[in-house]
């Protein structure tokens, strides 16, 4: 898989906040092409595979409430630099303390019902898109 792309998950938040539409039109309004997309209510078990890495933390089980507690978007998309230009796009993991005008600021409430999530690195990114696309 190229570099150039990445894995968005739009959240059971900002889905209940019916702000699906809102959130797309401004990545692609950005230059993000979306190259798949599906909507899925995460099971318990892709929860916490999907969220594997943070299975130690004290927020995991909470994280998986909330992954669980309604339906999310998982949105591949493409655009030069896409990891690292999404986390700027999208803001801090803190919805408190992401710049204005971030997706996070706009749509989050605080650290846990952030909005979104964007893979980390361009190794995640392939991982995470595998997750929910396959290969
Ligand atoms: P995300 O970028 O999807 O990565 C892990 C998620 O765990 C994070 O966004 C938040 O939704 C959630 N989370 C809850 N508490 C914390 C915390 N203290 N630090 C980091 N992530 C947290």
């Amino acid at each position: 898989m190229s570099a150039d792309r990445t894995l968005l998950m739009i959240k059971p938040d900002a889905v209940a906040k019916n702000a699906i539409g809102d959130i797309l039109q401004r990545l692609e309004a950005e230059g993000f092409v979306i190259r798949q997309m599906r909507m899925n209510h995460l099971s318990q078990e892709q929860a916490q595979g999907f969220y594997e890495v943070h299975k130690e933390r004290p927020f995991f089980g909470e994280l998986v409430s909330f992954m669980t507690s309604g339906p999310s978007v998982q949105v591949a998309l493409q655009r030069e630099n896409a990891v690292a230009h999404l986390r700027g796009f999208i803001g801090e993991t803190d919805s408190t303390k992401a710049a204005a005008g971030t997706i996070r600021a706009l749509f989050g409430t605080d650290i846990q019902c952030n909005a979104v999530h964007a893979s980390d690195s361009d190794d995640n990114a392939a991982q995470e898109i595998a997750f929910y696309f396959g290969d």
